[in-house]
Formats: structure tokens, C-alpha cells, sequence
């Protein structure tokens, strides 16, 4: 997985594939809708009002959307942060995001720019909106006393999947993650090793601040569910899911739900207070999504209709309301953040 997304010229986000959008392979909340930003920007704006000097720093950009909706709304409101910057793993999508910003006015467009690293010191809000998902998962098949690892092996010129007995951690991990399920022999799914120490390392600069994780997960009690017994592996290529990797290697998108347990445990050893968690949908509703649609409507009627449709794909149980959450760390600032006043879920993590 690490290779098929992020090897040089050739992983997936690292090479030119179109990725995002239409004419892409998977679309996102900020792709969706203009609502999304703008409600993420009333979320920001409580933080920048508490926070002097306060700046953004967006992980994983993307096209440069939510980063553009975010500036245009926060500068509506007159609460523009001291910098939004952007950490972006992907040159191809780096390049993509400056032509993009290229078009903001002038006073916004001067605050933005590009980091290699996380700040070594920041106050502010960091935003990943589906970065998670992207870091590549160990996985593994379970039987008591017997785990194995899933790795890839050529066959007939082509890759397939070949397992191994599983090392000690992967093994003490299974076995701890299977106590709390009821897993019969065969179960198959998949966890991120890499997720809380990656997570951490981004939010390390934060002195005072919030970190809102946003991505399609669940917590861990449900995650591994005994009828989940193929995980939840997915690949995206021109809109379609698929569940081989293997298919168009480079070509297509690798994702893995997210364990908001752990990403809530990683929170604690990182010293932050998790003060949110809640589904997409209550997080737009407690930022006053209604709001934002009559005001970005202004009034037209047609552009009513089409905001309408966009936040009934952002909030409906059925498309991307209920199975994408939102996550707020919490570190030097006040936890009582509008987006998770609605709906409290982490008694669930
Ligand atoms: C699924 S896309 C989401 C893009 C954007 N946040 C959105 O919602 O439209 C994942 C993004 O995370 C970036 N990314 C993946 N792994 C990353 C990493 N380790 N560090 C920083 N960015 C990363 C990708 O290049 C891409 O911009």
C-alpha cells in the first residue's frame, strides 16, 4: 500500500493521476460543496478568536478547495488567520493546489504557503480532511492462537495476496483487538500502525489549538465487528469501488476506514484532550450549515436548490453524513467547540 500510493513517480499520489474530482477518482466533502468550508471556517473561527496570532495549517490539501473556502469565508467574516499553511506530501497535487490559490485575491493568496515539515511551534487549527485513510495498514487474518499477515507476491506476472505467520506485534495486537470481539477463525481485516505516531508528529508543534481530523470511520468496537470479516480495504479508481489492489497498481486510490479509538488514544500519549467526536453530519448542523446555505445562496433561487442537493450528499445517513466523522484534539484552548456540540459520541470510543 505504501508503495502503490507513495512510491516516486510512480505511487498514486505521487505520480500525475487526476485523483480528485469529476474527472478524478474519488470526490470529497470540500469537492462536493462550498458548505463544507464554510462551516469548517465558523469552526476555525471560534479557535482564531480565542488564539492571538493565530494561523491554519491544512495536511494533505488535496486541489486547494477547502483551503480556498475556508480563506474566502473567514475573510467574509473579517476573522483571516495569520497564515494557512499546507503540508502536502504530493508534488502533482502541490502544483495543482498553487495554480488553484493563484486565483485568490491578493491579501489572502500572501498568506498561504507550502511546508516540507510540521511547525516546530504553532497556535492555531490543523485540518486534515480524509488524510488518514490514505497511510498504509497491516493486514492480517485471524485464527486463535494463529495469526497471519496478508503481503502481495507475484504470480503468473501478476500481483495476488500471500500471507506469512504474523510477526509478535501484529500477533500481541490481533489478540488483543480479537478479546474484544467475538472473531471467528477466517476474520480479515486490516489496522494502521503508522496512524498514531504519523498523527502526533503533525499535531508536536501545537502549543495552543485544535487539530480536527475528518474521515469515514468508525470506533473500535464497531470497526471490527465479527460481520466485518473482510475489513474495510477499498480502492477507488474513475469513481468506482473496488476491492483488489491489485488491479490498477499506481492507478488507483488504497484506503482503509480509520479507528477513531485509536486516533483518540493517540490524542491522550500525545497530551491532547479529545473535546469532540461526532459524525459529519452533526458537525455541520452544529456549525449552522442552514446558515451558510442561505447565505451563500444570496437569494437565488437555483443556487438554493443546487446547495440544497450538495447538503443532502454531506449529511444524508446514506451518503457521507453518518460513516465520515469529525475529531477534535485539544491542546492550550478551550474545548467547547461548536461543530461537536450537538451530537457527543466519544462515551463510544
Ligand atoms: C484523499 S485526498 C484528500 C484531499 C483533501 N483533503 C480533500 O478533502 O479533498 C488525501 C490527501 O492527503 C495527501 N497525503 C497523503 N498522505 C500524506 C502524508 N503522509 N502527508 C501529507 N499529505 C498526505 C494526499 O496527497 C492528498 O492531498
Amino acid at each position: 500500500m505504501d508503495m502503490a500510493l507513495y512510491a516516486p513517480g510512480l505511487g498514486y499520489y505521487s505520480a500525475g493521476a487526476t485523483k480528485l474530482g469529476a474527472d478524478g477518482d474519488f470526490t470529497t466533502a470540500p469537492e462536493v460543496s462550498a458548505l463544507f468550508g464554510a462551516c469548517v471556517a465558523r469552526q476555525c473561527a471560534q479557535l482564531l478568536a480565542e488564539i492571538p496570532g493565530a494561523a491554519i495549517l491544512e495536511v494533505g490539501a488535496g486541489t486547494g478547495r477547502l483551503a480556498r473556502d475556508v480563506l474566502l469565508r473567514l475573510q467574509s467574516s473579517g476573522q483571516l488567520p495569520a497564515r494557512y499553511s499546507i503540508l502536502e506530501v504530493s508534488a502533482d497535487l502541490r502544483a495543482r493546489q498553487r495554480t488553484a490559490l493563484e486565483q485568490l485575491p491578493a491579501p489572502l493568496r500572501a498568506r498561504v504557503e507550502w511546508l516540507s515539515e510540521p511547525p516546530a511551534r504553532f497556535d492555531g487549527v490543523i485540518l486534515a480532511n480524509e488524510v488518514l485513510d490514505a497511510l498504509p495498514v497491516r493486514r492480517f487474518r485471524w485464527a486463535p492462537g494463529r495469526v497471519e499477515e496478508y503481503g502481495v507476491c507475484v504470480e503468473a506476472d501478476r500481483f495476488s495476496w500471500a500471507s506469512r505467520p504474523a510477526d509478535r506485534l501484529m500477533s500481541e495486537h490481533c489478540e488483543r483487538l480479537s478479546a474484544e470481539s467475538a472473531w471467528e477463525a477466517g476474520y480479515v481485516s486490516e489496522y494502521s500502525p503508522r496512524m498514531p505516531v504519523w498523527a502526533a508528529t503533525v499535531a508536536a508543534g501545537l502549543r495552543s489549538g485544535a487539530v480536527l481530523w475528518f474521515d469515514y470511520g468508525l470506533p473500535r468496537s464497531q470497526y471490527y465487528l465479527p460481520e466485518r470479516h473482510e475489513g474495510t480495504l477499498l480502492c477507488h479508481f474513475r469513481h468506482r469501488t473496488e476491492t483488489d489492489p491489485f488491479l490498477f497498481p499506481g492507478l488507483q486510490d488504497i484506503t482503509a476506514w480509520v479507528d477513531f479509538t485509536a486516533l483518540a488514544a493517540a490524542a491522550r500519549d500525545a497530551g491532547f484532550d479529545v473535546a469532540g467526536f461526532t459524525t459529519q453530519t452533526y458537525f455541520l448542523a452544529g456549525l449552522g450549515i442552514d446558515e451558510e446555505m442561505r447565505e451563500l445562496a444570496g437569494g437565488d433561487s437555483a443556487r438554493a436548490a443546487r446547495l440544497a442537493h450538495e447538503a443532502r450528499t454531506l449529511m444524508l445517513p446514506g451518503e457521507m453524513g453518518e460513516c465520515f466523522k469529525a475529531m477534535a484534539w485539544v491542546r492550550g484552548a478551550r474545548g467547547d467547540l461548536s461543530g461537536f456540540r450537538l451530537r457527543d459520541l466519544r462515551h463510544s470510543l
